[in-house]
């Protein structure tokens, strides 16, 4: 493996102890590793062992003159390839998923644009804290990637999730997010949420499509190198880390949005919810009440959208297209006959009658079907792993096709 540039943030947990064995892991694979310690991880490791281990001056404090005349917080930040957070307790967490950025540490990991990997080590009780799983989700979102914990006898006398995931599990885990910058240069498109076809002025027709698992397939692309386009109907998610976000609200702004990308575009990704059908006339004005007969109802006539994604999978050349179908009955055969209307490489199917995965949920269960005929069921997972898991397949598709 080719030598890179690691950042290694030690906090302060009893198993620290542990961190030279990561050191060892990860320059036995020929990277080079710097260490920052925060205050606490100081107390459970030496500074002076994890500097003989990996050859550089470990960095404890922001404002340490001869520290910062040496390397700078921000060069620091910026000379990582990667940075791997071990062990990171309840308290680094916290203050990562609060972009709070009181110490080195913090600072360091609120600075830098390299792919994360987090470790995390602490008590049964702390890492099942609501705030502490809600910070987890929080930093997931954001495509930050966990080793861990594993469960098993804890430090603190506690049986449960906490441990330390063993140091040569975090080395490959760090080689995987190395490697795994394998769509650098390529241009990915993905379109989320859904979108927002309007009656009149204040009323519009819009689904519960909430852009959670495109907004996690962004991240994902970004987390693999590529440059990345998002193309977007209304949502609250916050933009991924590295991600360019294009908002749009109707059907006709999303195709125009994605054909305007499409000719650069490796990857395309139609994870959007796009309405089928919209209002023929939208009225410029509230529709009132008072202006229609006493009793009578309102009839919409209602056209059909451009099917964006059978469009660009027509005119896709040489690029990969992915599309996405909800379906509530009979799921593998209706996703069957969809990828073949559709002329996808790639269709994502998902169980929307499920109340544990589909619309608005964290967490996923898909099957994944190629036009040979092949389908791949996944178990339910948080929507950043199943992104992870669609890109493994895109990448493949991508191999394959080479
Ligand atoms: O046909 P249906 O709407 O169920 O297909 C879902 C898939 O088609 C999704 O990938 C969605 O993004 C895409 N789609 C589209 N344009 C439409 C409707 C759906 O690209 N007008």
């Amino acid at each position: 493996m080719n030598g890179r540039r690691i950042l290694l943030v030690v906090s302060g947990g009893i198993a620290a102890y542990k961190v030279p064995e990561i050191v060892r892991a990860l320059t036995r694979s020929g990277h080079e590793v710097r260490c920052v310690l925060t205050a606490a991880g100081a107390e459970f490791v030496s500074p002076l062992v994890l500097q003989s281990l990996t050859g550089n001056a470990v960095r404890q404090s922001l404002f340490d003159a001869g520290e910062e005349g040496a390397i700078g917080h921000i060069e620091l930040a910026d000379w990582a390839d990667a940075v791997v957070v071990a062990p990171a307790t309840a308290n680094l967490l916290a203050r990562l998923a609060h972009g709070l950025a009181d110490d080195l540490a913090s600072t360091v990991l609120l600075a830098t644009r390299a792919p994360l990997l987090v470790a995390p080590a602490m008590n049964v009780n702390m890492w099942e804290h609501p705030a502490t799983q809600a910070n987890l989700t929080t930093l997931r979102e954001r495509g930050v990637r966990f080793v861990g914990p594993d469960a098993g006898e804890l430090a603190c006398g506690w049986e449960g999730q906490g441990r330390l995931s063993p140091p040569e599990e975090i080395a490959a885990e760090t080689g995987l997010l190395l490697g795994s910058l394998s769509l650098a240069g390529a241009c990915v498109v993905v379109s989320a949420g859904g979108t927002r076809e309007p009656i009149d002025a204040v009323r519009s027709l819009t689904n519960r499509s909430s852009g959670k698992m495109g907004y996690a397939l962004a991240a994902e692309a970004a987390l693999r190198g590529a440059e990345v386009r998002l193309i977007s109907g209304p949502s609250h998610l916050p933009t991924p880390a590295g991600v360019e976000r294009i908002d749009v609200e109707t059907s006709l702004e999303m195709r125009d949005a994605v054909l305007a990308d499409f000719e650069r575009a490796a990857i395309v990704i139609m994870a959007a919810a796009v309405a089928d059908f919209r209002p023929a006339e939208a009225s410029e004005r509230k529709i009132k009440k008072e202006d229609l007969a006493e009793d009578a109802g309102l009839q919409l006539q209602l056209v059909r959208n451009p099917d964006i994604l059978a469009e660009i999978s027509a005119e896709r050349g040489n690029r990969i297209v992915v599309g996405f179908a909800a379906e509530s009955h009979d799921v593998l055969a209706a996703a069957r006959r969809k990828l073949k209307r559709k002329g996808c490489d790639l269709l994502v199917a998902n169980d929307i009658s499920r109340a544990d995965a589909g619309f608005e949920t964290d967490e996923n269960a898909v099957i994944l079907l190629t036009p040979d005929g092949a389908s791949e069921e996944l178990p339910l997972l948080p929507k950043p792993e199943v992104a992870a898991r669609i890109f493994d397949r895109i990448e493949k598709l991508r191999e394959d096709r080479r």
